[in-house]
């Protein structure tokens, strides 16, 4: 009988929109400053896309960078997934007019899974790759949360920006190195607390969903913060845990990037010291399904990740879901 390959990340590339808006950009618009922002979020400025450049835009740009920059033939992938709160329509899915737009032979689909996105299509794409069911899977983490923010609620839209990562998936021969293993957990109690209400078939888009302004995102800031500093770090140090694994094993914690606060409390648990955590809040703030690889993309490009480095990746988002997982970095330093 063939024996199971392991699945591993081979590829990765990322996208940010050009314009960038500080913190200060803010103070002449709405009832905040640079000074609580930073010091409750960590962020100091975002991106946002213009208006004609939708989540599929970004995650073609990062695509066809990936392809170049690993001289990857984009024929011989074979689906697509892309994670995403803000797909370019209800329906058809992002990962279709993607795939189009890239000119792949894949089939795909699109994952909703909020912040915590990006994670569960890595997980989805690697047990696709090791039960054979796919070869090279496109996983694609990216969201336009200007598209969905509103500007005059202080309280959200100081906290997004806009992005896209791209990582390719697909089994190798080297057995030390590659996807190890996941730690997944949802609570649904948690829906009404970080929600978009209007657009789905609970609330239609009418005259009284766009005037009572349902169709933003919205988030009880406080109770979502006491939910994600629990769970996320509770989802670190759980896979770290089960794999016998201490801070000092662990080269780089990913972290999703929602608030530094957060971020720092789950390496603490983790027992890791500040400089093996990737954070790049101040630069992008919260991307949504874009954060964790955007991370990855930008530490490997300054040539900071090295090959079987021990990767910990963690989550949290609306749903509730969280997760975390276990890598050996696979992708050799250029
Ligand atoms: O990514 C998915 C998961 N999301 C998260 O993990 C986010 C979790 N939550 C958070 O990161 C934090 O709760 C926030 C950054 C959203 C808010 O920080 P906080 O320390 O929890 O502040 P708060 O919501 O308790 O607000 C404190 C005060 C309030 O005023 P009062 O009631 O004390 O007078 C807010 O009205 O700060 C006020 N406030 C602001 N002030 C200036 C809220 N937003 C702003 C603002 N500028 N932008």
């Amino acid at each position: 009988m063939k024996s199971v390959q392991r699945a591993a990340i081979t590829a990765v590339s990322h996208y940010v929109p050009e314009d960038i808006y500080p913190n200060t950009w803010f103070e002449s618009k709405i009832e905040t400053s640079d000074e609580w922002i930073r010091s409750r979020t960590g962020i100091i400025e975002r991106r946002f896309a213009p208006q004609d450049m939708a989540t599929s835009h970004m995650i073609v740009r990062a695509s066809e960078r990936m392809f170049a920059d690993f001289s990857i033939d984009k024929s011989t992938i074979d689906c697509v997934v892309v994670a995403t709160v803000t797909p370019d329509y209800v329906f058809p899915s992002t990962a279709a007019i993607v795939q189009n737009a890239l000119g792949l032979k894949a089939w795909g689909f699109d994952l909703s899974a909020a912040c915590s996105g990006f994670v569960f299509a890595l997980e989805t794409a690697r047990r696709m790759v090791e039960s054979g069911g796919a070869r090279r899977v496109l996983v694609c983490g990216a969201d336009k949360m200007s598209s969905i923010i509103n500007f005059e609620d202080r309280a959200t839209c100081v906290l997004f920006g806009d992005g896209a990562g791209v990582v390719l998936v697909e089994s190798i021969e080297d057995d030390t190195v590659g996807i190890l293993d996941a730690f997944m957990g949802m609570d649904g109690s948690g829906c009404d607390s970080l929600r978009m209400e209007a657009g789905g078939s609970r609330h239609p888009a009418s005259h009284e969903t766009v005037e009572k302004k349902m169709h933003y995102a919205y988030q009880d800031g406080k109770t979502v913060f006491k939910s994600a500093v629990v769970q996320m770090a509770d989802a670190a140090y759980q896979i770290m845990s089960r794999n016998n694994l201490t801070g000092d094993d662990v080269r780089w914690l990913v972290p999703h990037q929602a608030n530094l606060r957060i971020i720092d409390a789950t390496a603490e648990r983790m027992g890791l010291s500040p400089e093996k955590v990737m954070i790049n809040i101040e630069k992008y703030g919260n991307t949504t399904a874009g954060t964790i690889p955007i991370c990855l993309s930008e530490w490997h490009a300054k040539g900071q990740l090295d090959y079987g480095d021990t990767v910990v990746l963690a989550c949290f988002g609306g749903g509730y879901t969280w997760g975390s997982m276990l890598l050996k970095w696979a992708i050799k330093r250029t």
